[in-house]
């Protein structure tokens, strides 16, 4: 198998991963917060050294600004849901996932009202849009920092400029850039960003994390058992117990340590290096085969891992099919829960097939996907 679908989930985990997983189950019991005893305190230990890994990776000085959450959807709508309310406007992109873009559908049941700011063909927001679509009563802006479907990174910079000018909170969804582009929430002065474990960071799935800048007080989304204060009927004030009701995913997030532990020791910006020469050679390989048609921005500049692509006169979902029936190569086809992003670029309702590659894909593996995309073009185009 070559595997090409590190956007969906990254595979292979690294050994360290599958064997810190594997550890705490067998020789770590014990809830983190709740038991007392030599298992408890060692889980409550891993849970604070994932924070801490968490924090040095985005560059956040105190790692409980760090709260565990499901996946990045968790920690989207924990923001969306829990930092504006009636009368709200929100500002937002074309190239935003289905967790944002349901979220904000939602809540127009709440009186809270969006606008979404179009990309061009490539899906680059151009910031002036932004500014044009905000209003007097908007509060918060949410950025897909890197695209699922083309990999276009949107010009942070910029667009935090034109937050901080109109005093706006800003949530950035970094699901296909968290562990393979560099992060500094301190720097750009992030108030909130959403990442899975599952990608980039290469952990388990059932893993993720919200940063919240401790200045922004938001609502949890859900109340229960902490392990603290006890004797409250109240949801404990404290940071991170106010984001994090109920038993811990000790087991995902001892994975997920050991996941951040390679990223960092392997250097984000040497994985982002490498998965850009695997990019070119790809993007260059696709783009000469005949009845290709690439989508989103060139290699050159500065894109995530993802390639979408489509084959003239082809169905995307059975190109899709004989990519992995006939070429033993993983991928995803359709619209990637993205449809605006699709829309932005002139492939919905149909979609594209992307390639995600990761940090184990090599050259050999893209040279042996070239000639298999070559052959089903010859056979089926
Ligand atoms: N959001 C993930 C993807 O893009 C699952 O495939």
């Amino acid at each position: 198998m070559i595997y090409l679908d590190n956007a969906a989930t990254s595979f292979p985990k690294p050994s360290i991963v599958a064997e810190a997983v594997y550890k705490q189950m067998t020789e770590v019991g014990g809830n983190a917060g709740r038991s007392s005893h030599q298992g408890g305190l060692q889980s409550g230990r891993i849970l604070y050294e994932t924070r801490c890994a968490i924090a040095e990776l985005i560059n956040c000085k105190d790692p409980l600004e760090i709260s565990f959450t499901l996946n990045a959807t968790e920690g989207l709508n924990t923001v969306i849901q829990g930092s504006i309310s009636a009368g709200d406007h929100v500002v937002t992109t074309s190239m935003e996932h289905n967790s944002v873009l349901r979220p904000l559908v939602e809540m127009e049941s709440r009186q809270v009202t969006h606008s979404i700011v179009w990309g061009d063909r490539e899906g680059q927001i151009n910031p002036l849009d932004m500014k044009k679509a905000i209003q007097p009563n908007t509060r918060l802006m949410i950025i897909n920092h890197c695209s699922n479907v083309t990999g276009t990174v949107q010009p942070l910079g910029e667009l935090m400029k034109i937050a901080r000018e109109h005093n706006l909170l800003v949530l950035l969804d970094a699901s296909q850039s968290c562990g393979s582009l560099p992060i500094d929430v301190e720097a750009l002065q992030i108030d909130f960003l959403a990442a899975p474990g599952h990608k980039a960071l290469l952990g388990p799935q059932g893993t993720g994390f919200l940063y919240i800048n401790k200045k922004n007080k938001i609502k949890a989304l859900k109340q229960g058992g902490t392990g603290s204060r006890s004797e409250d009927l109240h949801q404990p004030k404290t940071i991170p117990d106010y984001y994090e009701s109920g038993t811990q995913n000790i087991h995902g997030l001892a994975g997920l340590k050991a996941g951040i532990l390679f990223v960092l020791e392997n250097g984000v910006d040497h994985i982002h290096a490498h998965e850009k020469k695997i990019m070119t050679q790809l993007w260059e390989g696709l783009s000469v085969i005949q009845g290709i048609q690439l989508f989103g921005p060139p290699p050159d500049g500065c894109r995530g891992s993802v390639i979408s692509f489509r084959g003239k006169n082809l169905d995307v979902n059975q190109m899709n099919y004989a990519l992995d029936i006939t070429c033993g190569i993983s991928a995803r086809a359709g619209l990637h829960c993205a449809p605006l992003a699709h829309q932005t670029m002139g492939t919905y309702p149909e979609g594209t097939i992307r390639f995600s590659p990761g940090p184990f894909t090599t050259p050999e593996e893209i040279h042996l996907v070239l000639a298999g995309v070559n052959d089903i073009m010859k056979e089926l185009g």
